[in-house]
């Protein structure tokens, strides 16, 4: 089902405007079936009715609101957009506060009509689409990428048509994106989708390991390759052996790992740190990188020739804000996504909080916005309203206050002496027991201050 083909229930007394207004939709192949009274609509949604309902507030005997009553109990998923009299605040504010999706005063032009139906439509096929999810996911069945990736813009929907080219295809491939596009769920995506889904998927972040750590996480090492190793370890491209290595910013691979990784990728060989032999892997490789490789290849921090071997084929994810159409899809389903995992009912999501997140630049782009989401969900949003505006955190209390330093003192005491807890308590002039109190109030960790050789 696509957004327009959702039904529409559209309650109205008076004849005359039911009939036009039916013709409105219908003219804009919008399809509606038409009641004169709540009764009869709830006729129509007794077996729970997968469209969205529009309802004049004014009715014979059972008026919208009360229809909207029945219909949260009935389908509590089905949108439900009240018609209010002009100016009927009062009536407008009950209406949203009973669960409304959206209210339309009197008199109101046909387009105005069309857009709130259409944004109701679509939020339903959004909530069809995770309860689909749902149950793929209990079924255990793999979900359409449609659904996994989501968004309707002309980047993401050809993003989408690339990814099911190249999960197919054995190249490596290079993807592109500032923090949070979604550089790791399209690596995710390329193995989930291509014939290696079965093998390991390794994920390994160049920039989170210690340069002189990376090169043998990535080849392994021979016991004895080097004085801490006293045991064979089997590196992370053996380990992904058949399936995807995923090096994740790739930009902070040092340059002599540089040399030695695009070996790997000419020859599909590897050689053990400390070891004689090479061993032949098979490995997809996809690497992630939030900057321009070229510009830092030209500045000399990256290899030229790792550079055009890793650029073969390339997706370049683009910012949220370069793709705002995006965001009350997004934010919608990671709304309703949130709700569902924290079992909350999900909030209404008014044109307002829209407003705002369309204004928004969304520097950590859709992390940012899914994070936003959680709170929204959370209740953790600030009480005026705003999403994006944290809540002021209540100040420090003096004891609380009186910790911080105690405890950042302590800390540098500790840095100072190389975790000689000793020294430390005589120069602080306390106890050694009164110390170790301390430590241990604090959660700090000893071990991060001694030298490695001690
Ligand atoms: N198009 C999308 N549809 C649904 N979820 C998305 C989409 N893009 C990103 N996400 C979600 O946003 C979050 C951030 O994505 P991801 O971790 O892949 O970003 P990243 O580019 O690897 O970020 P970083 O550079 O900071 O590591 C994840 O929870 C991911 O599932
Ligand atoms: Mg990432």
């Amino acid at each position: 089902m696509t957004p327009n083909t959702i039904p529409i229930l559209y309650v109205e007394d008076d004849d005359a405007i039911r009939l036009s207004l039916t013709q409105t939709f219908s003219l804009a192949a919008l399809p509606v079936t038409a009641c004169r009274s709540a009764e009869e609509a709830l006729r129509h949604c007794q077996q729970g009715w997968p469209g969205i309902v529009i309802s004049d507030v004014q009715l014979p005997n059972m008026s919208g609101l009360s229809l909207l009553e029945k219909l949260r109990q009935l389908a509590p998923e089905c949108p439900v957009i009240l018609v209010t009299g002009h100016g009927d605040i009062d009536m407008a504010v009950q209406a949203m506060r009973a669960g409304a999706y959206d209210f339309i005063e009197k008199p109101f032009e046909p387009e105005r009509l069309l857009e709130v139906a259409r944004r109701a439509q679509e939020k339903r096929q959004l909530q069809h689409t995770i309860n689909h999810l749902q149950e793929q996911l209990q079924a255990h069945s793999q979900p359409d990428l449609d659904h996994l990736l989501l968004g309707q813009s002309a980047a993401i929907v050809r993003l989408r048509q690339q990814i099911r080219q190249l999960a197919n295809t054995p190249t490596d491939v290079m993807i592109v994106g500032e923090t949070g596009t979604g550089k790791e769920l399209v690596a995710r995506c390329l193995h989930d989708y291509g014939a290696r889904k079965q093998q390991h998927f390794v994920a390994l972040n160049c920039g989170g390991i210690p340069d002189s750590l990376l090169e043998s996480e990535l080849f392994g090492h021979e016991a004895g390759a080097f004085t801490t190793a006293n045991k064979r370890r089997i590196g992370q491209i053996e380990y992904a052996h058949r399936g995807t290595l995923f090096l994740d910013e790739i930009e902070s691979m040092p340059l002599g790992v540089q040399i030695k990784f695009l070996r790997v990728l000419q020859e599909r060989r590897i050689q053990r740190l400390g070891a004689n032999q090479e061993i032949a892997v098979d490995i997809r490789v996809i690497a992630a990188s939030k900057v321009d490789l070229l510009k830092l290849s030209q500045q000399q921090q990256f290899r030229n020739d790792l550079y055009y071997r890793l650029h073969v084929a390339v997706l370049s994810l683009p910012a949220l804000r370069e793709r705002r159409t995006d965001i009350p899809v997004l934010f919608e389903a990671f709304v309703l996504q949130a709700a569902a995992r924290l079992n909350r009912p999900p909030p209404t999501i008014t044109n307002l909080h829209l407003h705002e997140l369309l204004a928004h630049d969304w520097p950590g782009n859709v992390r940012e916005l899914k994070n936003v989401a959680e709170r929204f969900v959370l209740g953790m949003h600030h009480s005026s309203g705003s999403l994006l505006k944290e809540e002021e955190m209540p100040p420090l209390t003096l004891v609380q206050q009186v910790e911080q330093v105690e405890k950042t003192l302590i800390e540098q005491m500790l840095k100072q002496h190389h975790g000689r807890t000793q020294k430390v308590y005589e120069a602080l002039g306390i106890g050694k027991k009164t110390l170790y109190d301390k430590i241990h109030k604090y959660g700090i960790t000893l071990a991060h201050y001694r030298d490695p050789e001690e």
